[in-house]
């Protein structure tokens, strides 16, 4: 740990080497976007769609982004290891100011930071995983990727504190999302999630599986889900870029089905990895 190269304003570098200003932005307010980008046989999967929402989520927070796509591109490149699986970091805050004041700095450039670090998704495929429902504690604007993650790690730790992978959170009695990640349901045979708003983040994973779907004929819609339709879900997945596609097996103590992953999650599982040996 510390040996592996990061990238940080304009420089690769050491991690240990890597320091910022504890004046910083991201440090001091927690103002800053991030992207986690799946890299699969070393190749960026679907770096465009992450980097449109990285758009979006600087464009949500009033700050420019400093480098086109194609800059993008060309400054993560190194740090990927050539045929590894990894996952690639990224963060964007509005740099260093010279005094601590809520408003935004005048003339101040914005701190860019990227790290790689392996990536273990795979699933069981005979175990599942268990969460935890949780109301839904986060603020209105869940559709930025933002670094201020606080309620979404207090979320997640109760979540584990109840020995459980995931909170599955609700909001005025409906499913969001989970705390870092997307959440499908399946009920008699018609894969659901929630429609994309800004309560939810707009999950490139989720796009993924949906995709599929479609191209598969699968019956799949996004459209609002109750606690009580999750009660009686034959199947919940949550999906993200570092933990693909994951079958939930209980949901608050209960078995969901007969507490093993399900047809659909099979089927979608083999599907996934497919299309990941496809972009080789
Ligand atoms: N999080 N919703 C939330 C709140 C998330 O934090 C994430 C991913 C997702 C899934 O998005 P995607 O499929 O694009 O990864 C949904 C990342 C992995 C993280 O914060 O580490």
């Amino acid at each position: 740990m510390g040996n592996e190269i990061v990238y940080l304003n304009g420089q690769y570098l050491p991690l240990a080497d890597a320091k910022i200003s504890v004046m910083d932005r991201g440090f001091l307010f927690g103002d800053g976007v991030y992207e986690v980008i799946p890299a699969y046989f070393g190749h960026l999967f679907r770096l465009e769609d992450h980097l449109e929402r990285l758009d979006n989520s600087l464009k949500s927070i009033r700050l420019q982004n400093p480098h086109s796509h194609e800059q993008w591109r060309n400054l993560l490149a190194p740090l990927l290891k050539h045929g590894e699986d990894q996952s690639v970091y990224l963060q964007i805050t509005r740099g260093v100011a010279p005094k601590r004041d809520h408003a935004f700095p005048q003339h101040v450039t914005a701190t860019v930071f990227a790290m790689v670090s392996g990536i273990t998704p795979h699933a069981d495929p005979d175990n599942g995983v268990k969460a935890l429902s949780m109301e839904d504690s986060r603020w209105k604007l869940c559709h930025t990727k933002a670094i201020t993650l606080l309620a979404n790690v207090l979320l997640r730790q109760e979540a584990i504190d109840h020995d459980c992978a995931e909170a599955i959170l609700f909001k005025d009695g409906y499913l969001t999302e989970g705390a870092a990640s997307n959440v499908f349901v399946v009920i008699g045979g018609v894969l659901m999630t929630p429609p994309k708003s800004p309560a939810i983040l707009p999950g490139i994973t989720r796009d993924v599986i949906l995709e599929i779907a479609r191209k598969n004929n699968i019956p799949c819609r996004e459209q609002a889900i109750s606690m009580d339709d999750l009660k009686k879900a034959d199947e919940i997945w949550i999906t993200s870029s570092t933990r693909e596609i994951i079958p939930v097996v209980e949901l608050d103590s209960e078995k969901i089905a007969d507490g093993k992953p399900g047809s659909l999650w099979k089927m979608f599982y083999k599907l996934f990895q497919e299309h990941k040996k496809s972009l080789r």
